[in-house]
């Protein structure tokens, strides 16, 4: 997969380069590029905003700095084509891979045009099943807005390169895109086959079922006279699971209710709800 990020401050997203994705960038799963807008600002001052048509408040970012530098990136040209792709920041001990390639599946959007995602806390809410199918994707670009945002013709017009995807990590304001970026990139690297080394701990994920993931515990078994509960002891398989499924609806009853409402109850699910 490739990454394309575009910034006022491509240093916020030096932590691409750490841990987990800095291993996918030396596996050669992903590779990433960071690019400085203000490679695109064409004045003396290199500004990239202004105010707002309308009035109010902060500094709207400029369609013609925003426009050529999607261009270019989605093309690979100009300063794009110039950039030098992260490297990892600790390169790792290389383990033989397993191939993966068996496993992989065809995007489910089936169009050649590069993903854009906006972070912007207008936009849809960012979801566990977008992150599985964006980890299907080619290339990713990530556009950084600051300020008020950006002008908005440029998410207009970048469809005509794109598919254009607006999307908040929650309902509060962040200064600008960037750490919703690591947010959402985080999210989508860790699904690409060949990344997590246990595939089956995304298939337990939280969200992965609709429910919030269940309690985990290891060694050791008594811990400042805390006992792990004994029927991850039992090494009885299905009623392990079992207790793992109520643990999950237990905690998805008291933190998110709301949920349940998209998941698929049996009557074992439901009478245990019914009695917590
Ligand atoms: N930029 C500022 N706030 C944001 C949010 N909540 N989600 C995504 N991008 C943002």
């Amino acid at each position: 997969m490739r990454l394309d990020v575009l910034s006022i401050f491509p240093e916020y997203l030096d932590p691409l380069r750490h841990a987990l994705l800095g291993r996918a960038i030396e596996k050669d799963i992903l590779s990433v590029g960071v690019h400085d807008l203000r490679q695109w600002a064409s004045d003396v001052h290199r500004s990239v905003d202004d105010s707002p048509y309308g009035g109010g408040p902060g500094m709207v970012m400029k369609p013609e700095v925003w426009g050529p530098a999607l261009d270019d990136v989605a093309d690979g040209t100009g300063p794009a084509a110039r950039a030098e792709d992260l490297a990892s920041a600790n390169p790792h001990l290389l383990r033989p891979q397993h191939d993966d390639s068996d496993t992989e599946t065809q995007a489910e959007e089936d169009s050649d045009l590069p993903l854009l995602i906006v972070p912007t806390p207008a936009g849809k809410p960012f979801t566990q099943a977008d992150a599985q199918s964006w980890a299907k994707e080619h290339h990713i670009v990530f556009a950084c807005g600051r300020y008020e945002g950006i002008d908005q013709r440029v998410v207009e017009d970048a469809a005509q390169r794109y598919r254009v995807r607006e999307v908040s990590i929650g309902d509060y304001v962040l200064i600008g895109g960037e750490v919703a970026v690591l947010v959402i990139a985080e999210a989508i690297v860790r699904l690409i086959p060949g990344v997590l080394g246990n595939r089956r701990s995304h298939e337990e994920d939280s969200f992965s079922d609709g429910l919030l993931e269940g309690p985990s515990y290891t060694k050791p078994r008594v811990w400042r006279e805390l006992e792990v509960p004994p029927v991850l002891l039992s090494g009885n398989h299905a009623i392990v699971e079992r207790w793992r499924r109520d643990q999950a609806l237990l905690r998805t009853q008291a933190v998110r209710p709301e949920l349940l409402a998209g998941v698929e109850l049996t009557p074992q699910d439901q009478s245990v709800l019914d009695r917590g």
